[in-house]
């Protein structure tokens, strides 16, 4: 049987529809994030294209109330505390920040291994880029959100020895997944704004 012809993806108006719909969330229910549909959206993000199949891409899933969690929370805390230019909202700006990882129904933290070489460090960050949208994409037709940071959460150098990461691999961001209490609009520029046909 030729495999080519078999349809096992979408209708593009729907992957389409997917893509455009979907937006940054950081405003959740408390409703729980089922580990099937973690495992699902993980799924998805391993599907992401990847130069020299490095498979680059590695995943932490910090449960909600578990040590890692507050452990990687703490040294946001920390790290909040002590780095912000404005120091009169420090304190505020921490607590916040230790709360929002602490409610978020989903934590996931996502590196990128080095390849040995600035030019497949390139390749392998760019594809563990992928691998989020992917996953971000597969929540979302999962009806839930996600936020993807690379702020506080990812600063403090010690979150990289506490999740057990390579040493030498690109923290690529901190995703919030959980049901949308709320969706902001986003916008874009036309396509044809930022295109040039030669
Ligand atoms: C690499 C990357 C890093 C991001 N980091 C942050 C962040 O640290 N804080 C934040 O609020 N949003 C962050 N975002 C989300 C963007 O702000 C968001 O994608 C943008 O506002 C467009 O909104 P939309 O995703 O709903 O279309 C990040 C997005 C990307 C792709």
């Amino acid at each position: 049987m030729d495999k080519r012809v078999q349809l096992t993806t979408s209708p593009a108006t729907s992957v389409l529809e997917n893509i455009k719909t979907r937006r940054t969330v950081r405003d959740f229910t408390d409703r729980a994030v089922p580990d099937s549909v973690l495992h699902t959206i993980l799924d998805a993000a391993v599907w992401a294209p990847n130069h020299r199949m490095t498979e680059p891409w590695r995943f932490y899933v910090l449960g909600k109330s578990g040590e890692a969690r507050q452990r990687a929370a703490d040294l946001t805390h920390d790290w909040t505390l002590h780095n912000i230019p404005n120091q009169n909202q420090a304190q505020s700006s921490a607590d916040a920040v230790r709360a929002e990882m602490l409610a978020a129904p989903a934590l996931i933290y996502v590196y990128s291994l080095s390849g040995g070489s600035a030019e497949i460090d390139e390749e392998n960050y760019s594809a563990t880029s992928c691998a989020v949208q992917n996953l971000m994409l597969a929540a979302h037709a999962h009806g839930l959100g996600v936020g993807w940071s690379t702020g506080k959460p990812t600063r403090h150098p010690g979150v990289t020895e506490l999740l057990g990461a390579e040493p030498d691999s690109k923290i690529v961001g901190c995703l919030y997944i959980g049901y949308p209490a709320a969706v902001p609009q986003s916008k874009r520029q036309d396509a044809s704004d930022v295109t040039r046909w030669l």
